[in-house]
């Protein structure tokens, strides 16, 4: 996992070992880094945009690889009827792939920087028959707009976000770019919901995106489907927050 507090541990079916609090233990860490040196970095860079699937791997008809334009026009065609969901940062798919069987009329993007991860949601989503989930590999502030057309998506997610707790890691954090990327892609009143077990980092979130004029707080959603890491964390005992977004 990228994110630098963990291991290998997910793993969807990972129980966790003990009633580990990991906000407790790393929540006093994490710090805001303001200055010039924290704008948003693209994750594995623009480069890696205009790379093919590297010849080891298999193709699946519902994985999108930006280098690769055909892959582009399928997802864009596959994803054209019914409301269209977004995810950043999908990690496994638990949550995509609850959500992708919970709204059989619904078509969902989940957005992974990890190809091995985007290989392991889709194997997931054909064990159970959910042909309306796609995945695409690389960093969602470049993906999106290359997918989705303005003004398209029904909903959006941004769960369980890697803190990057390090000054040298903060350019990975969401702020205004990820949220003008998401209101780009949003139709007016698109809902865009935020998780973390890092209170303090889900409230920077939130503060940059509304900063952006282009959303409005509003009522959180009480059920959805867990992802990998809130599975963890609610198994641990571990407090967690969300907040809601609507796009103007
Ligand atoms: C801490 S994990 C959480 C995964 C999942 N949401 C969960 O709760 O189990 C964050 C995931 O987001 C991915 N990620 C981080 N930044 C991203 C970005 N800019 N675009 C797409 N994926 C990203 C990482 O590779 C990682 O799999």
């Amino acid at each position: 996992m990228a994110d630098d507090r963990e291991g290998p541990a997910l793993e969807p079916d990972n129980v966790p070992r003990g009633p580990e609090n990991y906000a407790e233990r790393f929540i006093k860490d994490f710090r805001e880094f303001n200055g010039v040196d924290v704008d948003e970095a693209i994750i594995g860079g623009h480069i890696r945009a205009t790379l093919a699937l590297p010849s080891r791997i298999e193709h699946h008809p519902r994985l999108v690889i930006p280098g690769e334009p055909a892959t582009i026009a399928a997802a864009r065609a596959g994803l054209s009827t019914g409301p269209l969901i977004l995810e950043v940062g999908s990690g496994l798919g638990r949550f995509l792939n609850g959500l992708a069987l919970l709204r059989p009329d619904a078509r969902l993007l989940g957005c992974e920087t990890r190809l091995g991860f985007c290989i392991k949601a889709l194997r997931k989503a054909d064990r159970h028959g959910a042909t309306n989930l796609w995945m695409t590999w690389g960093d969602a502030r470049l993906t999106i707009p290359a997918i989705v057309p303005p003004g398209t998506a029904a909903e959006a997610y941004l769960l369980y976000p890697d803190p990057w707790w390090k000054r040298k890691h903060a350019r990975r954090r969401h702020g205004a770019l990820m949220a003008t990327v998401l209101a780009d892609a949003l139709a007016p009143g698109g809902r865009l919901v935020l998780k973390s077990d890092v209170e303090p980092y889900l409230q920077t979130m939130v503060e940059a995106f509304t900063e952006t004029g282009r959303y409005d707080a509003g009522p959180a959603p009480l059920e959805l489907p867990l992802t990998d890491r809130e599975l963890r964390l609610v198994r641990a005992g571990t407090k967690t927050f969300t907040s809601a977004l609507f796009r103007r």
